[in-house]
C-alpha cells in the first residue's frame, strides 16, 4: 500500500500535439507542424509543410494560449503529476541556433510555475515526436552526428534554466519508434542507400545524445532524476509451436534492444551479433561507448496501449497497435482503430521490464482512442472508464507484487491531435476539446464522464 502511495498518479500531454502556437513567440517549424491528416500512420514524408495544406498540430488544441485554465482543470482533477514535453523548436527554432529563444524559455517558466503552484509535479520530455524541421533540411536525420551537438545544447539550456522547477526529465519519447516509424523521431532513413545501417546509426546517435543529456542533467541539476522512454507492447506467441514462441521472443528482444542500452549502458550481444552478421557498420567511438556506460538512466518510462501476438502462420488476421501490430488476439476486444485492449498486458509489461532491469519504472502513456459524442451537453465515455479502471487495477497489482512504479500518467488529459493520423476524431482525453478534423470548433473544454471517474479514483488512492 505504501509503495502504491509513492507512485505519482497523473495525466499526460505532448507539446507537439496540444500546444499549437505555430510560429508564435519565436517558435520555429517543428516536424509535428508538418504532419497532415491521414488515417494511416502518416510519418511518411519529410518536412516542410505546403502552403495551403491542413496541418492540425500547427494549432494543436491551443494549450499555448490556454495553459493556465487547463492547469486549473488539472488541479480540480487532483493529479500528482503532468507528464508533458517542451517543444525543441520553441527553444531552438532552427535546432542549430547558437542562442535559445528567450520567449520560448519564458513560456515554459510560466507553465512550470502554474503547475508547481497547483501542486502538480512536472515530468518533462525533451523531445516527443517533435524537433526543428530545419535540422532535417540541413543535416538529414539523427544519422548525422551534428544532431547530437544540437540536442546536447538544447538539453544543457533546459537543465540550467529549470533545475529549480523540474525534478523528472525524460530524454526522448518512445526511442524504439526509430525502428518502426523512423521519420516520427527524426530518423530519415528513406534517402539513405543502406537503410538498415542508417537506422541503427541514427539509434546509436540518439543513445549518445541521451547519455550526454544525462551527464549534463547530473551536472546542473544533481537532485533531478532522469530517464528515457520506450513503447513496450509485450508480444505473445499465438501458439505453443516453438516457431511462434521464437518469433515472439525475437520481437520482444528487438523491441527492448534500445532499453537494454539505456539501462545497462552497453549493446546486448544479440544486437552486436546482428550488426556483424548483416554487415551493419556503426560509427561508434571508444569515447562514446564509455559515455553510454557512465550515463545510464535513473528510471525507464514506457507507454502501454496494447499487447501483440506473433504467429508464423500466414492465415491469421492482422491487428493494429502502437508502433507495430501483430495478428489478431481472439480473446481481446479492440478499439475502432484496431488497437486490441488488454489490461493484463500492462501488468505483464511492468513485470517484464522490472524483472529485466530492476530500476524504477514509469507508465507515461496509457489510454483509449475513441470517437466521443457530445449528447445533451455531456460525454458519457463509459468505454474509457472501463479501459482505465481495468488498466489501473493491473498497475496496482504489479505494484503490490513488488514492481517499483514511480508514476502512472494516463494518456491524455485533453483531447489532442493524434500523433499517427493527425485526426482529432481519435480522442483520448478526460477533457473534450471542441475541434474537428477540418479544424473547425470553438476549442471549448468540456469534462467527460471519465474526468469525474478519474477524480474519484485519485481521491481514493
Ligand atoms: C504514442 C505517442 O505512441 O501513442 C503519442 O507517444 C500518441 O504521442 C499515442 O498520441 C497514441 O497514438 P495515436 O496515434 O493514436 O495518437
Amino acid at each position: 500500500m505504501d509503495r502504491e502511495r509513492k507512485c505519482m498518479w497523473g495525466v499526460a500531454l505532448s507539446a507537439g500535439q496540444s500546444e499549437g502556437g505555430y510560429q508564435k513567440g519565436g517558435k520555429g517549424i517543428s516536424i509535428s507542424d508538418c504532419i497532415p491528416i491521414e488515417r494511416d500512420r502518416c510519418f511518411k514524408r519529410y518536412p516542410l509543410p505546403e502552403k495551403d495544406g491542413h496541418y492540425p498540430c500547427q494549432r494543436g488544441v491551443e494549450f499555448y494560449e490556454n495553459y493556465a485554465d487547463d492547469i486549473r482543470l488539472m488541479k480540480e482533477l487532483g493529479v500528482d503529476a503532468l507528464r508533458t514535453s517542451f517543444s525543441w523548436a520553441r527553444i531552438y527554432p532552427q535546432g542549430d541556433d547558437v542562442q535559445p529563444n528567450e520567449e520560448g524559455l519564458a513560456f515554459y517558466d510560466d507553465v512550470c510555475d502554474e503547475l508547481i503552484l497547483a501542486g502538480i509535479e512536472p515530468i518533462i520530455t525533451l523531445s516527443h515526436l517533435e524537433m526543428p524541421a530545419h535540422l532535417f533540411e540541413k543535416y538529414d536525420g539523427w544519422q548525422n552526428k551534428n544532431w547530437i551537438t544540437c540536442y546536447a545544447r538544447y538539453a544543457e539550456t533546459l537543465f540550467q534554466r529549470y533545475h529549480k522547477k523540474v525534478k523528472y526529465w525524460i530524454t526522448f519519447n518512445e526511442m524504439n519508434m526509430a525502428l518502426y516509424l523512423p521519420l516520427a523521431v527524426g530518423v530519415g532513413v528513406d534517402r539513405a542507400e543502406n537503410k538498415e545501417e542508417a537506422k541503427w546509426q541514427a539509434v546509436h546517435n540518439m543513445l549518445v545524445a541521451n547519455a550526454k543529456a544525462i551527464a549534463l542533467c547530473r551536472k546542473y541539476s544533481p537532485h533531478a532524476r532522469i530517464g528515457s522512454m520506450v513503447a513496450y507492447s509485450p508480444v505473445y506467441p499465438k501458439s505453443c509451436n516453438p516457431r511462434d514462441v521464437l518469433k515472439a521472443n525475437d520481437l520482444n528482444r528487438e523491441n527492448l534492444a534500445i532499453a537494454d542500452v539505456l539501462v545497462r549502458g552497453c549493446y546486448p550481444s544479440f544486437l552486436l551479433h546482428k550488426f556483424q552478421a548483416e554487415q551493419i557498420g556503426i560509427q561508434m567511438t571508444e569515447m562514446e561507448r564509455k559515455e553510454l556506460y557512465n550515463n545510464r538512466v535513473d528510471f525507464l518510462a514506457t507507454s502501454y496501449y496494447n499487447s501483440n501476438v506473433a504467429s508464423t502462420s500466414e492465415e491469421d488476421g492482422k491487428a493494429a497497435g502502437n508502433l507495430f501490430g501483430g495478428v489478431r488476439n481472439p480473446y481481446l476486444e479492440e478499439t475502432e482503430w484496431g488497437w486490441q485492449i488488454d489490461p493484463i498486458g500492462i501488468r505483464i509489461c511492468l513485470r517484464d521490464l522490472y524483472d529485466r532491469y530492476q530500476i524504477p519504472l514509469m507508465i507515461t502513456e496509457n489510454g483509449m482512442g475513441a470517437r466521443d459524442a457530445v449528447e445533451d451537453g455531456g460525454i458519457t465515455d463509459d468505454y474509457r472508464i472501463a479501459y482505465l479502471a481495468a488498466h489501473t487495477a493491473e498497475v496496482k497489482k504489479a505494484i503490490e507484487e513488488g514492481v517499483d512504479v514511480i508514476a502512472y500518467t494516463m494518456w491524455s488529459f485533453l483531447d489532442q491531435v493524434s500523433a499517427s493520423s493527425g485526426e482529432m476524431a481519435k480522442r483520448y482525453g478526460l477533457v473534450y476539446v471542441d475541434l474537428d478534423d477540418a479544424g473547425k470548433g470553438t476549442l471549448k473544454r468540456l469534462k467527460k464522464k471519465s474526468f469525474f471517474w478519474y477524480q474519484d479514483f485519485l481521491r481514493k488512492k
